[in-house]
């Protein structure tokens, strides 16, 4: 089922003067809510790199920036491979100066059950869902702690919080994502950098329409939500982007869930 990737309800959304020129980083901006990400931060006029494994779908993110106040920059990486992305950091970086902004996106919610995780799955399901995070993180922090400023933004899942049981590598690597983000919240906060969690409930992006969305589905979620239609990538986008702007200033340490009031 194709959707379009604009659609959210109609509204008059902010403008963020302190993103205007503003370095960023997304890993997984290829598609979903990264390219939504990508596409809302070069709107802003940010300056905008992204990560991801899908060459064909990031060169769709970038045409969809077509007129955007900025071009997004692309590195094809494989976020399982640290040192790639540790490449992919230093070559944005060198290329558009000191990352003020990084946004932990990139996942994968392939459905499995708790027999079939095999030892090399589980690592799987770990590498591809939380240890790019940290080693991000630690990537791009020097140049924050330097410049005595900068918001780490790692995008989460109420999955394990709803006890969604069928993915269960998937929703135990995303609640350890919580982790990262208190954590190193308190180790950089004295250093002016901050470190958030944003968590999507069910938000509806191409991946989820096509692999799987039934209508019994939606009527499950949207009977849990206390908002009754479906949340979209745009208006997730939003709460990132106040966390990155200087509006964000005081948030720290958090997890922000935009889930039409699901959980
Ligand atoms: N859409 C939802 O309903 C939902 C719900 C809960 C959490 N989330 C979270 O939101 C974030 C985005 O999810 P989405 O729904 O947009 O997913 P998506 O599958 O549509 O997009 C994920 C992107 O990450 C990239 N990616 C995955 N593994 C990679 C790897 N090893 N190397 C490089 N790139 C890789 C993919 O190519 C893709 O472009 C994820 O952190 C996910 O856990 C989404």
């Amino acid at each position: 089922m194709a959707i379009d990737p604009h659609a959210a309800p109609a509204g008059n959304y902010a403008s963020y003067p302190s993103l205007a020129g503003r370095t960023v980083f997304i890993t997984g901006g290829a598609d979903g809510v990264g390219r939504a990400l990508v596409e809302e931060f070069a709107a802003q006029g940010a300056v905008v790199s992204f990560a991801d494994i899908q060459v064909d779908k990031a060169h769709e993110t970038i045409a969809s920036c077509e007129g955007a106040a900025t071009t997004p920059t692309f590195y094809e990486v494989d976020l399982v491979d640290i040192a790639a992305l540790q490449e992919a950091v230093a070559a944005a970086t060198k290329a558009m100066g000191s990352i003020e902004v990084l946004v932990n996106n990139a996942a994968s919610d392939d459905r499995h059950t708790w027999e079939e995780v095999t030892p090399e799955y589980w690592d799987d399901r770990l590498n591809t869902n939380l240890r790019h995070y940290f080693f991000a993180i630690q990537a791009v922090v020097p140049g924050m702690l330097a410049a005595e400023t900068g918001s780490i933004i790692n995008i989460g899942s109420s999955s394990y919080m709803m006890q969604e049981d069928f993915f269960p590598g998937y929703a135990i690597a995303k609640s350890g994502v919580e982790g990262i983000t208190r954590t190193l919240a308190r180790t950089f906060g004295p250093h002016g950098v901050r470190v958030n969690t944003v968590l999507p409930g069910w938000v509806a992006t191409e991946r989820q329409l096509e692999k799987w969305w039934s209508p019994e589905g939606e009527a499950g979620t949207l009977s849990d939500q206390a908002i009754k239609r479906r949340i979209y990538p745009k208006e997730f986008a939003q709460m990132v982007l106040f966390l990155a702007a200087d509006d964000g200033a005081a948030c720290t340490a958090q997890e922000f869930l935009v889930d039409g009031g699901r959980r």
